[in-house]
């Protein structure tokens, strides 16, 4: 067997390794055991890759510098540090995670990109050739803006930039730094036939860098999980491009994975929010949140956490519908352990995912299932939405706009047309919420203030434990 038949069996291994993870990701119940499958595609692919470089490829590509040494402190580096962020990240701070290694996969094939377009020209080598070239600066320029972009996005998530860039004439501002880009790269591809001074190429890294920081900066903080994906998609492509570059079959189709995954994805979010992506890059959710909105009438009306959990013990049918404060409260364990309560009185519950209820693609699911609530009482939006009318009570936990009717009514609102859970038309409504506290939109719930609805104001973990107390207490007294 030659070290190149070992190494073509092991990309294609590593091919069909990810793309059966992917598929296992589908599913809650195989999801877990699809991101296995995926990571040994990716030991594989990297232990091939290194085969490849430093074995056989060694000989055929003279004009590629290559240093095993520093790229197994490179790899060591990565590892660890993944390693390490990976164990501590809070489950609320997965979408900025998301961002910073997306980034760091964006700003890997745009560092490819570089290495190649910095060769001296070598005989025998790509000279001239503008596919190859044009190949190599296309994957650079939107790997280098999603490495900045997604930074950005990283720092608007984690709440370290403030604030959106506004200012009459960003656009046309934009628009001119992405075409001296554009025109830089044209340059090295055309004129220079992929050998330009390397200033130039450092030139054109920075442009396409500092378009990465422009297109994202004004952008407000909303719809950061949308850009993320986009930028995802951006990746995917950009690593794609550098594989083909040097011709490596893992990173080509590690990278046609991602970008159509991300692709998808972002298509997926825009429509959950009943917007494109062009509205999303180009202008603001949230921010005309409050001026368009019109009077609510009606009032919010309290209700004490454990009348509202007796409430639903004698309930028949009760939906929950979740949302980003079960995550903030870390609420999922103890929300189980009053849905089991419910269940041994014969209350018949289930759950409502809203495709982006939480900060990222899956949350809900991801936060039930750690609680080891069982999947056949959740179900996605379209398969209980019609459920609402039968449903005795419908209880709101820490969600928001995801279950704002101004989204069916109000065509003034920002979040108009955006498909939502239909809890209002439940005969009982309970939000849990901690106070007045606006959703992620920024705009006000006309959910809180209709007659069926009652507030049940306080954290999410404390209110849950009031209602298991509650029902304890009554069940514990003689029933
Ligand atoms: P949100 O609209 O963000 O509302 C969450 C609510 O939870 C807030 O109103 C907050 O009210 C409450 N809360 C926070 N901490 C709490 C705690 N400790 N205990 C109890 N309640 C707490 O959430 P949602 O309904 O899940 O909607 C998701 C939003 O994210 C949507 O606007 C969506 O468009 C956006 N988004 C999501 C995604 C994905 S993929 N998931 C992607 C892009 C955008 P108080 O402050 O009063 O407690």
């Amino acid at each position: 067997m030659s070290p190149q038949f070992i190494i073509d069996a092991a990309f294609i291994a590593a091919a069909f390794l990810f793309i059966y993870g992917l598929k296992r990701m589908s599913s809650p119940v195989t999801a877990r055991s699809g991101i296995v499958v995926a990571g040994w595609g990716m030991l594989v692919a990297v232990l091939a890759s290194f085969l490849y470089t430093f074995g056989v490829a060694e000989a055929a590509k003279p004009h590629l510098t290559t240093n095993a040494i520093v790229a197994a402190v490179a790899l060591a580096i990565g590892v660890s540090w993944a390693w390490w962020s990976g164990k501590k990240v809070a489950m609320t701070a997965m979408p900025q995670m998301v961002a910073l290694y997306n980034g760091m996969g964006g700003g890997s094939a745009a560092a490819i990109a570089a290495m190649v377009l910095l060769q001296p020209a070598v005989e025998g080598g790509h000279s001239g050739d503008l596919l190859h070239y044009g190949v190599t600066v296309f994957g650079g320029l939107i790997g280098a803006i999603s490495l900045s972009g997604s930074l950005i996005a990283w720092a608007k998530l984690d709440e370290r930039i403030k604030g959106t860039w506004r200012y009459t004439g960003l656009q046309a501002v934009n628009g001119a730094v992405m075409l001296i880009t554009l025109g830089i790269g044209g340059w090295i591809v055309f004129a220079a036939g992929g050998h330009a001074p390397p200033m130039i190429v450092v030139g054109f890294f920075v442009a396409a860098l500092v378009f990465g920081v422009f297109m994202t900066m004004p952008i407000g903080g909303a719809d950061m999980p949308v850009v993320i994906s986009l930028y995802n998609a951006f990746t995917g492509l950009a690593v794609g491009m550098e594989g083909y570059v040097l011709q490596n079959p893992a990173l080509m189709i590690a990278g046609m994975v991602v970008g159509s995954a991300g692709t998808l994805l972002t298509l997926l979010m825009a429509k959950a929010m009943n917007r494109s992506v062009s509205n999303v890059i180009f202008s603001n959710f949230g921010a005309t949140g409050g001026e368009a909105e019109g009077e609510i009438k009606g009032s919010m009306k309290p209700i004490d956490a454990g009348d509202a959990g007796i409430q639903m013990r004698y309930a028949s049918k009760v939906i929950i519908a979740p949302g980003y404060g079960l995550a903030v409260a870390q609420a999922q364990h103890k929300l189980f352990e009053f849905v089991k309560l419910l269940q041994a009185a014969d209350v018949d519950v289930k759950f409502a995912i809203h495709p982006v209820a939480g900060r990222m693609p899956g949350h809900m699911n991801v936060l039930l299932a750690e609680a080891g609530v069982p999947y056949d009482i959740i179900y996605d939006m379209e398969d209980i939405n019609a459920e609402f009318k039968e449903a005795d009570v419908a209880i709101v936990v820490g969600a928001n706009d995801t279950v704002n009717p101004a989204a069916r009514t109000n065509k003034s609102s920002p979040i108009y047309g955006m498909p939502i859970l239909n809890v209002d038309m439940a005969k009982q409504v309970f939000v849990v919420k901690r106070g007045q506290g606006k959703g992620y939109s920024g705009v006000e719930n006309e959910l809180f203030f209709k007659d069926n609805t009652n507030m049940v104001y306080g954290d999410a973990q404390k209110v849950m434990v009031s209602m298991i107390q509650a029902v304890k207490s009554l069940d514990g007294g003689g029933h």
